[in-house]
């Protein structure tokens, strides 16, 4: 169990400083005791640094007001002719200011004290989230946290009563995917390109930056490449930074188009490292390299997830793949769209079970990569029938006679694999892990989530 952090450069003398004196500059913490102000002085000469405005630098760089008087010459601000403070930049009032930072009641009502605020209206409500221990509750960075999995583990890692942090780009993800937690204590959001370094202290890290579908990740297969090298690379040098244990989202995709069918974890894999999935398969596969890089050079705690087609709610609806695709086009009773003739093989797991197997392999001490996929092998084309019969189960259920979908097919997409598998044996001995939701059941949890979304919109 790893320690909580303090920020590196935080002494507890620089936590103990009042607020006054960081912001007063070390001349007023050299004063001895006897001379430091009382509290009320302290709050007089806060509000003093309202003179600061004289030397903020204009839009061309100059300061304002030249000779303006400086912070802590007790000057007053500036007044109109009643008497009264003149606006700041902006046309922002020194009491609209005051109200955000001052003690009492301020802004809309909000009642503030030195350790504590009051939200007039009570505190949001949240999700009951599990309180635990201090030696229990991690802090945890969860990379493309606004995303599809992203979303749903970190649903999870709040519900377990984790200090969740998200980052995300927003490029394929989505704030209203984990809007019901803003404002929880215990859940931050960032917005961060992972192709830039980032410091943070935290004791895990699930990396799943990094666009998933090819329309997304072949939209511009250079930042897909820099994210799946950099993005790892930043994630890597943080977690060998404050020693956190990584965790990487890694793929079934790293096998190619198969020649060993099931796919164990054993086998190398068969990629086309020129072809348009390229970008995609070889930037997980310099992922994982790095990642192990990382393990053997710098001695990083890593873990490495390859994981299968996944599907559930708040999958993205345009992002073209295969589930989402189907049901959208089954739900508008539009032609589903098969690419070649349907007989290439998939297997489908539903998100709820990859999340277990996640946190199941990041709590554990395994270290090779392991498989989590569902083993459950479908033709796209029975896939497709399967969906077209639960959308119209579920449609008859709420009195909607939609058209029924026929299925079309279009030209095969290259370098689509032909069969897809997982071999699971690994994640069965080391993690005690299977798959609990057959395919069918999640598809017509995620047939009804599609058809509330399509209803409300
Ligand atoms: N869903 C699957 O079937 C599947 C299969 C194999 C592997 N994976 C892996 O799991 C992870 C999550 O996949 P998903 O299905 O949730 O995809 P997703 O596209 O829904 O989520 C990816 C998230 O990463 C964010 N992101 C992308 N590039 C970023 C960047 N440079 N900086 C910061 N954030 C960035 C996106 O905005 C998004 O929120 C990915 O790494 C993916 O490769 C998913």
């Amino acid at each position: 169990m790893i320690s909580p952090r303090r920020p590196s450069g935080v002494s507890p003398t620089s936590n103990s400083m009042s607020a006054a004196q960081q912001i007063l500059g070390s001349a007023n913490m050299s004063e001895s005791p006897a001379q430091s102000p009382t509290s009320g002085e302290r709050n007089d000469r806060l509000w003093d640094m309202s003179s600061f405005r004289h030397g903020l630098p204009d839009e061309g760089g100059n300061s304002s007001t030249a000779g303006a008087p400086v912070a802590g010459t007790n000057s007053e601000p500036e007044k109109n002719d009643d008497g009264t403070p003149k606006p700041m930049r902006g046309g922002v009032s020194l009491d609209t200011m005051r109200s955000l930072y001052g003690p009492g009641t301020g802004f809309g009502g909000l009642r503030r004290s030195n350790s504590s605020v009051v939200y007039p209206g009570g505190p949001p409500e949240f999700p009951p989230v599990k309180k635990l221990n201090p030696l229990q509750k991690k802090r945890i960075l969860v990379s493309g946290g606004a995303g599809f999995v992203g979303s749903h583990l970190v649903d999870r890692l709040m519900l377990m009563g984790h200090d969740v942090i998200a980052i995300d780009n927003y490029f394929t993800g989505s704030k209203m995917n984990l809007a019901h937690w803003f404002g929880h204590p215990n859940f931050e959001m960032i917005r961060h390109d992972v192709v830039d370094p980032i410091m943070l202290e935290v004791d895990q890290i699930y990396h799943l930056a990094c666009p998933a579908s090819p329309v997304h990740y072949q939209a511009n297969p250079v930042k897909t490449l820099k994210t799946g090298f950099f993005g790892t690379y930043n994630m890597l040098g943080l977690a060998k930074r404050v020693k956190a244990r990584f965790l990487l989202t890694s793929t079934s995709e790293v096998y190619g188009d198969p020649e060993e069918h099931p796919q164990k974890e054993t086998y190398w894999g068969h990629v086309n490292c020129i072809g348009p999935r390229a970008c995609y398969d070889e930037g997980k596969r310099v992922a994982e390299a790095l990642t192990y890089s990382y393990a053997r050079q710098d001695g990083v705690d890593v873990r490495v997830a390859r994981i299968f087609n996944t599907f559930g709610p708040r999958m993205n609806w345009h992002d073209g793949r295969v589930v989402s695709n189907f049901i959208v086009q089954a739900l508008k009773g539009d032609d589903i769209t098969i690419y070649g003739d349907g007989s290439a093989t998939r297997s489908f797991q539903y998100v709820h079970d990859l999340v277990d197997g996640l946190i199941a392999l990041m709590e554990s001490d395994y270290t090779d990569p392991v498989n989590l996929g569902n083993p459950e092998e479908y033709t796209i084309k029975e896939f497709a029938d399967m969906i077209v019969e639960l959308v119209n189960e579920h449609r008859a259920r709420y009195g909607d006679a939609g058209k029924t979908s026929t299925v079309t097919y279009l030209p095969a997409v290259a370098d689509d694999p032909q069969r897809r598998k997982p071999d699971t044996t690994r994640a069965k001995e080391v993690l005690g892990w299977a798959p609990q939701w057959a395919a069918i059941d999640g598809l017509k949890e995620t047939v009804a989530y599609f058809y509330q979304m399509m209803h409300q919109h």
